[in-house]
């Protein structure tokens, strides 16, 4: 009776179907990063970046060593939802502690936890992709055929980023060699990274120059030149400069006076310091520095899965952002 008056009412064929609609819930996650500093303090530069790149919270461990991580790690995992934006950063000064220490974070990760790490220790490895590919910008500008096959002296190499400096040389195919005021130290450490250059790379050579006559018997048949000592450091004169053969591109990476390059400005792109030297300054080396590691945080954070940003992408990244194209280097 109620059937037929329903009919009655609705008509025979009117079927009300509820479909459910499935409103998926936007992940509101924060997205955060533990950083991993081997350094005293970590550094407040990446602190930023990391801030200014997007993401929510961003949580210093100072003083850390590779035997500390994976109990950090599998806190930091278990304690999140799979798909939540997790990244970690690897800095501080001791490179080799800094690599062990990225290893010990993939290996620590486990499925469906996994998240991208990213390892630039004390900006090197951005700053170094950013000064190889200012150098580029200007082998370009010059004309000169290619950057492989040039001799390329880095000045006061030892630090991170004159390391970085001659592995990403080595892969280049350029004659690299790093200097320092210690004779075995430079000697050990280029053997070790020409080792982590890998296979087709070239060989990483390591050399005193303390005296300017040491400077000189290195710098007169260099192509590229890279001032990478210590913030504060001069390490040519512009006596030094006058005396050496033309045909020079030289960068200078220190942004505190007195500079590392005399008559070197921070501003100059390519400009000629004196007749047939030309300079690339800290400013503008910088500035492809500051954005490629912008670049870096944003793509990790949108990352999923175990994912590793080393000096291999940031080279890549610079590269894209500076022409628009991939350069090619060894694996
Ligand atoms: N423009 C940018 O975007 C940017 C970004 C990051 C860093 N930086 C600059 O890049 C440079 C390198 O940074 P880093 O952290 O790799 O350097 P670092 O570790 O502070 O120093 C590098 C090397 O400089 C040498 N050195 C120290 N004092 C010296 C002295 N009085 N005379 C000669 N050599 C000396 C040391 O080599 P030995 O003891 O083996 O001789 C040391 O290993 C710094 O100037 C830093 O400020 C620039």
């Amino acid at each position: 009776m109620v059937e037929r008056e329903l009919e009655n009412i609705l008509g025979k064929k009117s079927i009300i179907e509820l479909t459910p609609i499935i409103i998926k819930k936007k992940d509101t996650s924060d997205k955060i990063c533990y950083f991993f500093d081997t350094d005293d303090n970590a550094s407040p530069f990446d602190i930023n970046m990391a801030y200014d790149a997007g993401f929510d919270v961003v949580i210093p461990y100072n003083n850390i060593k590779a035997d500390k991580v994976t109990q950090l790690v599998q806190d930091a995992m278990f304690s999140r939802k799979a798909s939540a934006p997790t990244v970690y950063f690897i800095g501080g000064s001791n490179v080799e502690e800094a690599n062990k220490i990225a290893e010990t974070v993939l290996n620590s990760l486990v499925p469906p936890f996994e998240s991208p790490v990213i390892i630039d220790p004390r900006g090197a490895n951005t700053t170094a992709a950013a000064m190889v590919a200012k150098t580029i910008e200007v082998t370009r500008k010059l004309g000169w055929h290619d950057i492989s096959g040039k001799k390329v002296v880095i000045l006061g190499g030892t630090g991170p980023v004159g390391q970085i400096g001659a592995i990403l040389a080595a892969k280049l195919n350029c004659t690299a060699v790093m200097t320092s005021r210690r004779a075995d130290t430079v000697k050990i450490l280029a053997k070790n990274l020409t080792e982590k250059a890998g296979e087709g790379a070239t060989e990483i050579i390591g050399a005193v120059g303390i005296t300017d006559e040491q400077k000189y018997n290195l710098l007169k048949e260099a192509d590229i030149i890279w001032s990478v000592a210590k913030a504060g450091v001069q390490m040519v004169s512009k006596e030094l400069l006058e005396k050496l053969p033309n045909n020079k591109i030289v960068v200078d990476i220190n942004l505190v006076p007195p500079y590392g390059i005399e008559g070197l400005k921070p501003k100059f792109e390519g400009d000629e310091i004196i007749p047939g030297i030309y300079g690339i300054g800290a400013l503008g080396v910088g500035r492809l520095k500051y954005k490629t590691e912008s670049n870096i945080f944003k793509e990790a954070s949108e990352s999923k899965g175990k994912k590793i940003f080393n000096y291999n992408n940031a080279f890549k990244l610079a590269c894209r952002i500076l022409f628009d194209e991939e350069i090619q280097i060894t694996a």
